[in-house]
């Protein structure tokens, strides 16, 4: 297995949010995590981008241990996170952001065919090259977020709630920037609130509530099953 959680805890001041989660990912693959509000989702990503330590629970990377690594060594193994708020630099030029997302790479030839790369599938990279990212609109900044997250060509893309407030145009973007990543190999770990779009799009689906893994299976399993419908509509599911 690619990826493996077992039987992970981690929290905050206030006690435990995961309460023994068991996930498991194939390479080349989708995940979609589905929740209601404070569920733990953007936790169970905090904890594989090594921004939270779990406080007990094993996490497996291609073979490797990696609880308790800093987020630093997890960037270098090639896991990298679009987070839930926007994250770009408001007074640094698009590009400029961009090339962050390379800072690991002493490869300069690298750099710059990387960043060839990423303007080809992201226009708005070249076009506003030189424009503070603060003036782009949260659509064009969350475009330019997924550019820098490519620099570094992860092994595991960490996407937490991407479309969220995006207009329709760059709502479609994104799902189309996720399809292309997905016919390039590339392993995807996703949490999506709109969870009928999230799951269409991915192999698998996780349903989380208060820190458990309540059901798991291929994508069409979740969307099918008849207890997960209260989800769509933002509640929680029924207590069975
Ligand atoms: N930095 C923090 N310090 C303390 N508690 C936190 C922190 N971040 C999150 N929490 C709490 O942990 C719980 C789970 O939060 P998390 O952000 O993982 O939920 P989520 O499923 O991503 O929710 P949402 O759909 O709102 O993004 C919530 O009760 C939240 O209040
Ligand atoms: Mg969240």
């Amino acid at each position: 297995m690619f990826l493996k959680l077992h039987n992970i805890y981690a929290g905050y001041e206030g006690g435990d949010v995961l309460k023994g989660i068991d996930l498991a990912v194939e390479k080349g693959t989708t995940t979609c995590i589905v929740g209601p509000n404070g569920a733990g989702k953007s936790t169970v990503l905090r904890v594989l981008s090594g921004l939270l330590k779990p406080r007990l629970g094993e996490i497996t990377f291609d073979g490797r241990s990696i609880a308790g690594l800093t987020p630093r060594q997890i960037l270098a193994l090639g896991i990298v996170q679009v987070q839930q708020s926007h994250s770009l630099f408001p007074s640094m030029t698009v590009q400029e952001n961009v090339r962050l997302g390379a800072f690991m790479l002493h490869d300069s030839a690298l750099v710059e065919r990387r960043l060839h790369e990423v303007e080809e599938m992201f226009p708005i990279v070249k076009t506003r090259a030189r424009d503070k990212a603060g003036s782009l609109s949260g659509g064009q900044q969350r475009l330019v977020e997924f550019a820098r997250c490519l620099m570094l060509d992860p092994r595991l893309i960490l996407l937490d709630e991407p479309s969220m407030g995006l207009d329709p145009r760059t709502f479609k973007q994104v799902v189309e920037t996720i399809k292309e990543m997905q016919s390039s190999g590339r392993t995807i770990v996703l949490v999506e609130q709109n969870a009928r779009t999230g799951l269409s799009l991915s192999t698998n689906g996780v349903v989380l509530e208060s820190g458990r893994v309540r059901l798991e299976g291929p994508h069409a399993d979740i969307l099918n099953n008849p207890e997960i419908g209260h989800l769509y509509l933002g509640g929680t599911l029924s207590k069975a």
